[in-house]
């Protein structure tokens, strides 16, 4: 049994060593999974990238209307030629996008607290499997709430869908979330997101932060960022390009996309990192230009 207080011997993440068990599929830890499996997952991850650009407009499960998302029906046709993947709930997705788009989808599966509400960390999973087929789902989102009260009814939900989805080929994306009263610590992150994978979660969404690149390397299988909280355009694209240096496979960004001045602007610039191999300062001037070529 490992030990209550802890390792105590010194950690090497070898971030510099690429993932040995791959073979030759371009998501990391997939190399075993079945045809259906790796199929979700490359409707996520594009084969010559690897990467992904998710666009995740599925907050309205807890926080209702939030600002810049008031009318799904006219921002979503505008981004959905801009991004790889819709992360959405089927609420939103059945009332407001039509179904003629060939992009992956992130089914969000887990809901329960809203904002009303101080502890966010119980939820519960309401979307069932059938229903993730029938939505055509590439992954079901969950979220996992490590260190909060709800933690082990998070990680009931998180294996609850696991077992589901494996059963029809859909993979899991562990959503890890920081619950009010945590701190957003590489430590935790490193936590949090290994135990996710560990439970099996085929694709883990964390928030960028000091020794991410120890986070990707510990953690078999692909990391895509979230965005979090508005932050200036520029900044927000050194973020994307930090998690992308830092091993990160993909962003999944909402409000520093449908917040931003140009969300279709943005989405592009986010694409030029993560597929384009850009800088952060290249794609700050991708995104200026267009800006001022957009008046
Ligand atoms: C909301 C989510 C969002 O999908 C995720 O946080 C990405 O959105 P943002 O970039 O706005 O944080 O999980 O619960």
């Amino acid at each position: 049994m490992a030990d209550k207080d802890g390792d105590k011997i010194e950690k090497n993440y070898y971030a510099d060593v690429p993932f040995k068990t791959n073979g030759n599929f371009h998501v990391k830890g997939a190399a075993n999974l079945d045809w259906g499996m790796k199929k979700h997952l490359t409707n996520i991850f594009n084969p010559k990238s690897g990467n992904t650009v998710m666009f995740a407009f599925d907050h309205g499960y807890f926080m209702g209307s939030v600002s810049g998302l008031e009318r799904l029906d006219i921002l979503i046709p505008q981004l959905i030629d801009h991004v790889d993947v819709l992360m959405a709930t089927r609420g939103a997705l059945r009332t407001c996008v039509k179904p003629n788009f060939r992009k992956g989808i992130a089914l969000r599966v887990s809901a329960g607290s809203s904002m009303v509400n101080e502890d966010l960390s119980r939820e519960i999973v309401s979307v069932d499997i059938e229903d993730a087929i029938r939505m055509n789902a590439d992954c079901m989102a969950v979220q996992v709430f490590i260190g909060a009260r709800g933690q082990l009814l998070s990680i009931n939900n998180l294996s609850k869908v696991i077992n589901a989805g494996s059963g029809y080929s859909i993979p899991t994306l562990g959503v890890i979330a920081v619950g009010k009263n945590m701190e957003r610590t590489s430590q935790y992150f490193k936590l949090a997101t290994r135990i996710a994978a560990e439970l099996g979660a085929n694709i883990v969404k964390t928030y960028y932060c000091d020794d991410f690149e120890d986070i990707a390397a510990a953690c078999p299988v692909p990391i895509v960022v979230a965005g979090g909280k508005k932050l200036p355009e520029k900044d927000a694209l050194e973020m994307a390009y930090k998690s992308i240096q830092g091993g990160a496979r993909g962003l999944d960004m909402g409000r520093n996309i449908f917040q931003s001045h140009n969300p279709v602007i943005m989405a592009d610039a986010i694409g030029k990192i993560v597929h384009n191999k850009y800088t952060d300062k290249e794609a700050w001037e991708y995104y200026s230009d267009k800006i001022k070529s957009n008046k």
